[in-house]
């Protein structure tokens, strides 16, 4: 399965700070803010990713983040003009994906939960969509999933006025190699964008839409706002400081993945040794030897 992070968009709503540089490129406390839908992606056990960016702001991306063998990854880069719609990802990542199956997450999602990771890892051959649902106090401005007591699916609508539940869809999304088909069906919708609720749709129409409930030990932040961004930032700092353990952070998800071994992680940690991230990394190395936990 081939991954995309889809990063583009115009961040109107962090304006003047979304100027110059791209939202996805926000600080999150110690890191970019793309580093934790990365990491999600890592943690799922897909290592070649495609990053979608607007045109101007590519230069950027591929200076923070490379062609991503330093971590064991391969990323490649693709270009959004106008941001669209979700939904376009695939299209413009359709020879990326080589007729096979994708997960996509947005550029601006963060989701932290225990053993996530593991419920990752499970839906990477889905037959057709595995969709997340989250309950949320406004559900007003996401896509609304509704479903019945056994989990099945009953509708998903964009953003609509009178919610059928208090559940959304997170920008985490596993799809079957059709998606790249069913998108480029798809008519833009009244805001004129391609939108990933059309695609859910479209699934949940051939019985091929499958939902996931996250429980209410994970954690999924906006931050897409001004007190959303630093409301996201003080829980990563709160949970960090706390555990000693970071959020989002790609080294250490890659490693854990198998795709760093111990010495190439000891390399990353060299030059990142003044901020402290570096140390961490290393803290990382000794904590394995010492067989401690986590
Ligand atoms: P949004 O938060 O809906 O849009 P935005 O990032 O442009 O911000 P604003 O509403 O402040 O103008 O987008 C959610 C995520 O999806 C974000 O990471 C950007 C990404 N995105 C694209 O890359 N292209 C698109 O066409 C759309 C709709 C979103």
């Amino acid at each position: 399965m081939r991954g995309i992070v889809l990063a583009g968009g115009t961040g109107s709503r962090l304006r003047p700070i979304t100027q110059a540089v791209s939202k996805q490129l926000m600080p999150v406390f110690d890191k970019p803010m793309i580093y934790y839908p990365l990491s999600t992606l890592v943690m799922a056990g897909v290592s070649e990713i495609m990053v979608i960016t607007a045109p101007e702001d590519q230069p950027q991306f591929r200076r923070l983040l490379g062609d991503g063998k330093q971590w064991g990854l391969s990323l490649t880069y693709g270009i959004q003009h106008r941001p669209e719609g979700i939904a376009q990802a695939f299209i413009i990542a359709r020879e990326f994906l080589a007729g096979g199956p994708a997960a996509l997450v947005l550029g601006d999602n963060i989701l932290h939960g225990v053993g996530l990771g593991r419920q990752l890892v499970r839906q990477t051959r889905p037959v057709g969509a595995e969709i997340f649902g989250y309950p949320v106090a406004d559900p007003s401005s996401y896509g609304v999933v509704e479903f019945d007591g056994s989990g099945r699916v009953l509708s998903i609508e964009e953003k609509p006025t009178r919610p059928r539940s208090r559940y959304v869809v997170p920008g985490l999304y596993f799809y079957a190699s059709d998606v790249v088909d069913i998108a480029d069906q798809l008519k833009p919708s009244d805001r004129g964008e391609l939108e990933i609720s059309a695609v859910n749709q479209e699934y949940l129409r051939r019985g091929t839409l499958s939902l996931t409930l996250l429980d209410r030990g994970t954690a999924w932040l906006d931050t897409g706002t001004f007190t959303g961004l630093v409301q996201a930032g003080e829980y990563v700092r709160v949970i960090e400081e706390r555990q000693g353990l970071k959020i989002g952070c790609v080294e250490e998800a890659a490693w854990r993945a198998g795709l760093l071994d111990d010495d190439q992680l000891r390399a990353l940690a060299e030059p990142l040794i003044r901020s402290g991230y570096g140390d961490y990394l290393l803290r990382l190395l000794e904590w394995k030897s010492n067989a401690s936990p986590h």
